[in-house]
């Protein structure tokens, strides 16, 4: 992991617990020891395919930063965003050292799979995959690229979107797909459009360009997860 981008992990966390205007996190955060044996506050992420793209071979390199591989000089083609959340239970209280592993298409819309029929390039320098544990917060951090759109099938094209995989001992597992706020191919999107207003809403990320102290600007987006009981 590049030494800047840890530093960065390290001080956005508490940057953005005082910046970030997000109501869903202040109103599930603050609840935290205050839920204990009450109603739930919130209902658990939902779920979406896995589809058919989950990696095959896991690569060598599957740390928070995707934009760049270990020991690579060239990064990724693509607009960098950075990705930030809670993992939570339904009463708000954050899940420490859950798994989160996400998976994507490269700028292009293409797959690091055998699988994969489109005939995009390949981008020889992105991760594709990554996959973290929450700190104590419940909280978890990647560095990727806005995926590109892909065609489906003739007449569907499937809007960039992010795949997770979120696991945490005593809680269900949860796979679901992050789609992009406004993005047009939203719409008409088979998969997305199974779910109810709400539901579509609740996988649905803005990426707002947010300036650190340092001066720098980036694109960040907040998507907390939270995981239901295990049955
Ligand atoms: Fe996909």
């Amino acid at each position: 992991m590049r030494k800047s981008f840890l530093l960065l992990l390290i001080a956005l966390p508490s940057l953005l617990f005082a910046r970030i205007d997000n109501e869903r996190f202040h109103a599930l955060y603050f609840l935290d020891g205050e839920m204990e044996g009450g109603s739930p506050v919130n209902n658990p992420t939902p779920r979406q395919p896995k589809g058919p793209f989950y990696p095959h071979e896991f690569p060598d390199d599957t740390d928070a930063d995707l934009t760049i591989l270990d020991g690579a000089e060239e990064m990724a083609e693509g607009k960098v965003i950075y990705l930030q959340g809670h993992v939570l239970d339904v009463y708000g209280n954050p899940l420490e050292n859950a798994r989160v592993e996400i998976w994507q298409a490269a700028k292009s819309g293409k797959y690091n799979h055998p699988n994969d029929p489109n005939t995009a390039p390949l981008d020889p320098h992105f991760q594709y995959y990554g996959d973290v544990k929450t700190n104590e917060h419940g909280f978890y951090m990647f560095k990727t690229i806005v995926p590109g759109a892909y065609p489906a099938s003739q007449n569907w094209w499937r809007p960039p979107h992010i795949h997770f995989l979120v696991q945490h001992e005593g809680h269900r597992s949860v796979i679901t797909q992050l789609y992009f706020k406004d993005h047009l191919l939203n719409e008409e999107d088979l998969i997305l459009r199974r779910l109810s207003p709400e539901n579509q809403e609740a996988l649905t990320v803005d990426f707002p360009e947010v300036t650190l102290e340092t001066g720098e600007t980036i694109n960040l987006g907040t998507f907390n997860i939270i995981l239901g009981a295990s049955n």
